[in-house]
């Protein structure tokens, strides 16, 4: 392919003299920051400025190593007495979920949800072109992985339910790294006014909650409370952002709720094969491997983990064709480089940016040490862009070889799930959109704003304009 962006697509910072990665500072440009990152030698295990146990990685080497090592660096980051979500666990619990839900995701359920995606994907295309003009995610990029998630859990996929799922999800992605945020430095205690809206927050859900309780019964209830309660008060959490956590509030308890709904009125299909997602929750939890509330949360934390990951490939796969007209001409000429595109995109633009992760041992890295105990970013774009692996990493380039290579879906046991859904999502969606449209185009006429009040570093804009012809 011809296309090789010279340079990073936003322009270069000079005069970094340090970098606090949980402020919102490097969303929009991460690309010179993980320059200057790779530039000291000193800087290969980077601590924080003003944070006494938080650290970044960002030499491939060393985040993919840290990936792989999960007795080292655990996915325990909140001390809870049990994790709310498999994924932020290790070992055993973290094990007996994660093999259960693959079973939504072998080879031959993948094949089987292959149409369904399809028919999602050419019908958001379809109304894109439709449109002509429109807001790119509302029409597209949010439809399609809403869409791809109701089916597969059987629920509502129309234009009211997908908003919805959306909002909620964005609520809860929003409120959810209470424990391990970012955003600018606060004090690790809630203000008064943030306690009386937390306060007022419970209050107003007391209905759902007693929807709750009545369905989970007071096991379930107990196991909920183990979720939300410290198991160690003495480890400090990274940047706790308490401003987000009312408005997350309603929207986790109407999933879970949701999700508990389909549990309990969905209960006599096979569920061996994973075909069924419900079916399969509901037969593994029949033969005691999985509590009704640990499926009820594994529903609800799939919904979040495969929807903004995928809406932040596909815009950007627009945004980044749209700036690049021959690029769009040459897929549309040769569909079969989509693939490679694809890879290069999530490499270059690597959708969750950053990974955190806590250190269950000290460790020492080129003379430099991480204490036990400590919070260490894992920072997957730069490690993407990093040119002992990737030569010319911070250049674009669509025909590159080693794209695949990239750390986007993360390494290891925590390794995305949902990698192959994904790619299988971006290449037909870009397929459709190459193959009917003759141009596309983005509405620059005012800056492009980034998300960044998403504690995971989601790469994404938050609103795009764009033409579609
Ligand atoms: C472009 C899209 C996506 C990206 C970039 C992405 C990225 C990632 C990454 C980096 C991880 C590893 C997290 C860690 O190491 O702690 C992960 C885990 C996960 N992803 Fe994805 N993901 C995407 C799409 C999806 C989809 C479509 C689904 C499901 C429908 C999904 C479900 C999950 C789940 C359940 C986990 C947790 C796995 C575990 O901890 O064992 N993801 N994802």
């Amino acid at each position: 392919m011809q296309e090789k962006t010279q340079s990073c697509p936003f322009h270069a910072i000079h005069n970094i003299k340090e970098f606090d990665a949980l402020d919102s500072v490097a969303r929009e440009n991460p690309w010179p920051y993980s320059d200057w990152l790779r530039a000291g030698a000193d800087r290969r295990v980077y601590k924080l400025p003003q944070e006494d146990t938080i650290y970044l990685l960002h030499r491939f080497d060393d985040v993919k190593a840290a990936l792989t090592d999960a007795d080292t660096f655990s996915n325990k980051i909140i001390p809870t007495v049990k994790s709310p979500f498999f994924a932020l666990t290790d070992g055993k619990d973290h094990q007996r979920i994660r093999s259960i839900i693959a079973t939504f995701f072998t080879p031959n359920n993948l094949q089987k949800r292959e149409a369904d995606v399809q028919q999602i994907v050419q019908e958001a295309t379809e109304n894109l072109l439709q449109k002509g003009q429109c807001e790119l995610f509302e029409n597209w990029a949010v439809p399609i992985p809403l869409g791809v998630l109701a089916s597969m859990f059987g629920l509502p996929g129309h234009e009211a339910s997908i908003a919805k799922y959306h909002h909620h999800a964005v609520a809860i992605n929003r409120a959810l790294f209470v424990t391990g945020g970012t955003g600018p430095r606060r004090s690790e205690e809630p203000t008064v006014a943030e306690k009386a809206a937390i306060s007022f927050a419970i209050f107003k859900n007391i209905p759902r909650f007693i929807k709750l309780w009545k369905m989970v019964g007071n096991k379930g209830m107990a196991e909920l409370k183990t979720m939300v309660q410290f198991a160690r008060k003495d480890l400090a959490t990274p940047r706790p952002n308490f401003e987000h956590i009312p408005a997350g509030l309603g929207p986790l308890l109407e999933l879970m709720l949701l999700f508990l709904e389909k549990l309990k009125t969905h209960k006599n299909k096979d569920g061996t094969d994973g075909s069924d997602v419900i079916a399969t929750l509901n037969f593994y939890q029949k033969k005691g491997d999985i509590s009704l509330v640990e499926a009820m949360m594994a529903g609800a934390f799939i919904l979040f983990a495969g929807h903004e990951t995928v809406t932040s490939l596909l815009s950007n796969c627009f945004v980044h064709l749209a700036r690049n007209p021959a690029t769009f001409q040459e897929l549309k000429a040769e569909p079969g480089l989509i693939e490679n595109f694809v890879e290069e995109m999530l490499r270059f633009y690597t959708p969750v940016g950053r990974f955190l992760r806590r250190t269950t041992r000290a460790v020492e890295l080129n003379g430099q040490r991480i204490p036990k105990d400590a919070i260490v970013i894992l920072m997957l774009g730069a490690a993407n862009t990093d040119a002992e692996r990737f030569e010319n990493g911070c250049v674009f380039d669509p025909g590159r070889k080693n794209a695949r290579q990239h750390l986007a879906f993360g390494k290891g046991v925590h390794f995305c799930i949902g990698a192959t859904l994904a790619r299988m999502q971006a290449v037909a969606a870009l397929k459709a959109l190459v193959g009917r449209a003759s141009s596309i185009a983005v509405d620059e006429t005012k800056p492009l704003k980034m998300v960044t009040d998403r504690d995971n570093g989601i790469f994404r804009y938050e609103e795009l304009k764009v033409v579609v012809k």
